[in-house]
C-alpha cells in the first residue's frame, strides 16, 4: 500500500470514534484530508466541528459540515488529528502544515486525542522532524539564540504566516528524550505562541496505518 493509502486507511477507521449527537475537533493535514472526506459520508451523525486551521474549515464547509466557532463551544468528544512524528509513549511532534497553535487549543477542549497516521511517522525518541516553533514576528530572531542555546539548529520557514498572523522556526537536531520538560521549556519563552511538541497533549489513542492494516494503540 501507498502512504497515502495508509492515511485514507487510518481516516476511514476514526469515524469509529465519531460519536453521535457530538461536537468533534478536526485537525489539519493530508491524513485529516481523507478523515474530512470520510466524515461527510456520515455528517448527519454529528452536531459539528471546531476547526483547527482556515484549510479544513474550507474543506469541512465544501462537504456542508457545521463548523463551530471554539468560543461558543465547551467540551469536544474527540480531537482527531494527524502527526509529523509519534513516539512509543504518545507523544508527538505537529506542525508541518503550520497549523500548530490552533491544533493544540482544539486538542485542549477534547476529552480525548486520536491520533491518525502512516507508519512511517513512528519513532523511538521525537526530534528527527525538525521541530515547528510558532513565534510571534519581533521575538524571531531572539527565540532563535535560545533554541541554539538549547543545542539545536532554528531555521526560519520564510514564505509561511500561520493563520494567526506568526512565523515559523524549524528546529533540526534536537533529540526531545523528555518532551514535557522541553515542550514547558520552549513555551515559556517571551515571543513563542507554542511548539510542536504535544506531550501534555498527547494521544490517547494512535491508529496507525502498516501493511498489515490498522493498528489501534493506547496510551
Ligand atoms: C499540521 O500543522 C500538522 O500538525 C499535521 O497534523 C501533520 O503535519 C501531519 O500532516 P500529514 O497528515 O499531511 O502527514
Amino acid at each position: 500500500m501507498t502512504q497515502d493509502e495508509l492515511k485514507a486507511l487510518v481516516a476511514k477507521a476514526a469515524i469509529d470514534y465519531v460519536g453521535a449527537g457530538t461536537i468533534i475537533g478536526v485537525g489539519t493535514g493530508s491524513t485529516v484530508n481523507h478523515f474530512i472526506d470520510a466524515l461527510a459520508l456520515v455528517k448527519d451523525r454529528i452536531a459539528g466541528t471546531v476547526s483547527s486551521s482556515i484549510q479544513s474549515t474550507e474543506r469541512l464547509r465544501a462537504h456542508g459540515i457545521p463548523v463551530l466557532d471554539a468560543n461558543d463551544v465547551e467540551i469536544l468528544s474527540v480531537y482527531i488529528d494527524g502527526a509529523d512524528e509519534i513516539d512509543h509513549r504518545g507523544h508527538m511532534i505537529k506542525g508541518g502544515g503550520a497549523a500548530l497553535t490552533r491544533e493544540k487549543i482544539v486538542a485542549d477542549m477534547a476529552a480525548q486525542f486520536v491520533c491518525i497516521v502512516d507508519v512511517s511517522k513512528q519513532v523511538d525518541v521525537l526530534g528527527r522532524f525538525p521541530l515547528p516553533v510558532e513565534v510571534i514576528p519581533m521575538a524571531r530572531a531572539q527565540v532563535a539564540r535560545r533554541l541554539r542555546q538549547l543545542g539545536g539548529e532554528p531555521t526560519w520557514r520564510e514564505g509561511v504566516v500561520t493563520d494567526n498572523g506568526n512565523l515559523i522556526l524549524d528546529v533540526r537536531g534536537l533529540k526531545i528524550t523528555d518532551p514535557l520538560s522541553m515542550e514547558q521549556e520552549i513555551n515559556q519563552w517571551p515571543g513563542v505562541v507554542t511548539c510542536g511538541i504535544f506531550a501534555r497533549h498527547k494521544a490517547s489513542v494512535c491508529l496507525m496505518g502498516t501493511a498489515q492494516g490498522v493498528q489501534t494503540l493506547r496510551y
